[in-house]
C-alpha cells in the first residue's frame, strides 16, 4: 500500500537561504573533544562496576527457505530494568535494549518485518547496509502504530504503512558489523535515546577462514550515553515529550545531548568477567552526540593495549595495534584485546579520555583464570579493493556548517536544511565520486548505501586503521577531508547526514539519488 502525502514545510525554506549567509559566522574556536551539552541526571548514579555485563539475544529466524531467512521484530514500550532497582520505559525492538542481535550470513538474504506497538512512527534503517531503497528506512518512509496514528501535522513526503513493514536486505557485502536504529525524520534522536538500536553482524567466508578469537570471546559490545529523571526514567529534553508534535530539543541542545551514565549492551559501566585469553570486541558507539577515547587501566606490558583488526565496513588490510580506541557517534571498532596479558584476578578498567568525572569510565573486565587458546591475529587479514582517486568521473563538494540557530533547523549541509522534497546529487552506479567534505564542528558524517575509503584528511594524512572501508567519518572542527565512494546495486534514494543525531534532527542530512 502506498499513500503519497505533502508535507507541511515547517519554514524549512527560510532556513534554507539565511543558513548561506551565516557559513562563515561559527561560534568561538575552542577545540574541544564534544559537542553537545550535558543534561545532568536528577537521581544519584549507581555505582560503576557493579552489574555484570549484558550480551543482547541473538535473533531467531520464524523460518528459512533456501535463500533467505525470515524475522519479525515488535517494536514496543516496556518496563526494563537499567540501574539497579528502578524500572525504566524504554522503546524496544522487541521491547529490549539493545535490541536482539542479527547474525548473519553474506549472500543470505533477510526479510525482517518490523511491526509497530509503539505511540509514535518508525523508520528503521540497516546502518552500512546495501540496501535497496525501499528497505533501506528513507525518514519519511515511516511505519504508523498499529494502534493508529491521527496526526497529519507532520504529514510529509513518504511511502507510509500502517502498523508494520517487510524490510528486504540482501546482504550480498562482505563481514562487517552494522547496526540498525530508529530514523524517523525530526525524532531520530529521542526515539534512538529511547532505546531503538540494535546490532547486526555479517560473516562471510574471508573472515571465517581467519583464526581470529570467537565463539564466548567474541563479544559485541555497544555504547551509550543516557540520563534519568529522579523516578529513574529517561530523560531527554524534547520540545514536545509526547514526540508528536514540535520536533526537536530545548534549549541550547542543538548541539547534542550529552548523558552523565555510561551504558554497555544497556547496563551502566558492567563489568565482564573474561578468560586470560585474546578476545575480540566489537565496539559501536551508538550515542547520539558523544565521542569517546578508550583506554584500557592498567595498560598491558609488552606491546599496545589494542590491535584494531576492523572498522565500519569489515576486516582491516593488516592488524594496526593502538593505544586508544576513538569512537564518534555510529562508528565501529573491531579490536582484539589480549587479556592473557594480565594475571588472573586483574580488573581492567575502561577508560574514556575524552570524558570526564562520570563519563571518565566506560566498563570493566575481570580476568578469571588462564585458558588454552589457538587464535591469532594473521598478519594480513583481508584484500581491499582500492578506489582509485584518479579513475573518479565526479567531484563535489559539502560544506557542514551551523545555519540560522532558528530553533530547529541548525544545522545545514551547503546552506541547505533537510528537505525530503530536494535531491541534493543524483550519483550514477559504479562510478568514482570524491567527496571532498568541510566542517565548522565536530560532525561525524554517515553516507547510506556503500562505504567509502578516505582518500585525505587534513594535512595528516590517513591514519592506518581508517585505511579500510568506512562509513561514517569523524570530522573534527575545521577539517576537511577527500572521500572516495561508489555506489553500487541499488537506484533510489538515500541519505547522508551527520550522525549526531540532535545535528540529523536539526537538519544536517540531505538527499542523493543513484540513477
Ligand atoms: Cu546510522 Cu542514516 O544512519
Ligand atoms: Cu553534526
Amino acid at each position: 500500500m502506498r499513500r503519497l502525502n505533502r508535507r507541511q514545510f515547517l519554514g524549512l525554506a527560510g532556513v534554507a537561504t539565511a543558513g548561506l549567509a551565516l557559513t562563515n559566522c561559527v561560534a568561538p574556536l575552542t577545540v574541544s573533544t564534544q559537542t553537545g551539552k550535558l543534561l545532568k541526571s536528577e537521581r544519584p548514579l549507581p555505582q560503576p562496576f557493579q552489574v555484570p555485563l549484558p550480551v543482547p539475544p541473538v535473533k531467531k529466524p520464524s523460518r528459512s527457505d533456501d535463500t533467505t531467512d525470515y524475522y519479525e521484530v515488535t517494536q514496543r514500550e516496556s518496563n526494563v530494568e537499567i540501574l539497579p532497582g528502578v524500572k525504566t520505559a524504554i522503546f524496544g525492538y522487541d521491547g529490549i535494549f539493545p535490541g536482539p542481535t542479527f547474525e548473519a550470513r553474506s549472500g543470505r538474504k533477510l526479510v525482517v518485518r518490523h511491526v509497530n506497538q509503539l505511540p509514535v512512527p518508525a523508520v528503521v534503517h540497516l546502518h552500512g547496509g546495501n540496501t535497496p531503497a525501499e528497505s533501506d528506512g528513507y525518514t519519511t518512509d515511516l511505519i504508523l502504530p498499529q494502534s493508529g496514528w491521527d496526526n497529519h501535522n507532520q504529514m510529509m513526503m513518504g511511502d507510509i504503512r500502517d502498523g508494520s513493514r517487510d524490510y528486504t536486505y540482501p546482504m550480498t557485502q562482505r563481514a562487517s558489523m552494522l547496526w540498525y536504529h530508529d530514523h524517523r525524520m525530526d525524532f531520530t534522536g529521542p526515539q534512538v535515546w529511547r532505546g531503538l538500536a540494535g546490532m547486526h553482524l555479517i560473516r562471510d567466508d574471508e573472515e571465517s577462514k581467519l583464526p581470529l578469537p570467537q565463539g564466548p570471546h567474541e563479544i559485541p559490545l555497544m555504547i551509550v550515553d543516557r540520563s534519568f529523571n529522579a523516578d529513574g526514567q529517561l530523560h531527554y529534553p524534547s520540545r514536545d515529550p509526547s514526540l508528536r508534535g514540535e520536533p526537536g530539543a530545548t534549549g541550547d541542545y542543538v548541539n547534542g545531548v550529552l548523558g552523565d551514565v555510561i551504558l554497555v549492551n544497556g547496563a551502566p559501566w558492567p563489568v565482564a568477567e573474561v578468560e586470560a585469553v585474546p578476545y575480540r570486541l566489537r565496539f559501536l558507539n551508538a550515542s547520539n552526540a558523544r565521542r569517546y577515547r578508550l583506554t584500557l587501566d592498567p595498560a598491558p606490558s609488552g606491546g599496545k593495549p589494542f590491535t584494531y583488526i576492523g572498522t565500519d565496513g569489515g576486516l582491516l588490510e593488516k592488524p594496526v595495534p593502538t593505544d586508544t580506541v576513538d569512537l564518534a557517534p555510529a562508528e565501529r571498532a573491531d579490536v582484539i584485546v589480549d587479556f592473557s596479558r594480565f594475571a588472573p584476578g586483574t580488573e581492567i578498567t575502561v577508560r574514556n579520555a575524552w570524558g570526564s568525572g562520570s563519563t571518565a569510565q566506560v566498563m570493566r573486565f575481570r580476568v578469571t583464570r588462564t585458558a588454552k587458546d589457538d587464535s591469532t591475529i594473521p598478519a594480513k587479514l583481508s584484500a581491499i579493493e582500492r578506489l582509485d582517486p584518479k579513475q573518479a568521473t565526479v567531484h563535489r563538494t559539502w560544506r557542514l556548517s551551523r545555519g540560522d540557530a532558528g530553533e530547529h533547523h541548525g544545522w545545514v549541509i551547503n546552506g541547505k536544511a533537510f528537505d525530503p522534497t530536494r535531491i541534493m546529487a543524483r550519483s550514477k552506479l559504479n562510478e568514482i565520486e570524491i567527496w571532498k567534505v568541510s566542517s565548522d564542528q565536530h560532525h561525524p558524517l554517515h553516507i547510506h548505501l556503500d562505504p567509502f575509503q578516505i582518500v585525505s584528511r587534513g594535512d595528516k594524512g590517513v591514519p592506518d586503521h581508517e585505511s579500510g572501508w568506512k562509513d561514517t567519518i569523524d570530522l573534527l572542527p575545521f577539517e576537511t577531508v577527500e572521500l572516495a565512494i561508489r555506489f553500487t546495486n541499488y537506484r533510489g534514494r538515500y541519505l547522508f547526514h551527520c550522525h549526531n543525531l540532535e545535528h540529523e534532527d536539526m537538519a544536517m542530512m540531505a538527499t542523493f539519488e543513484t540513477v
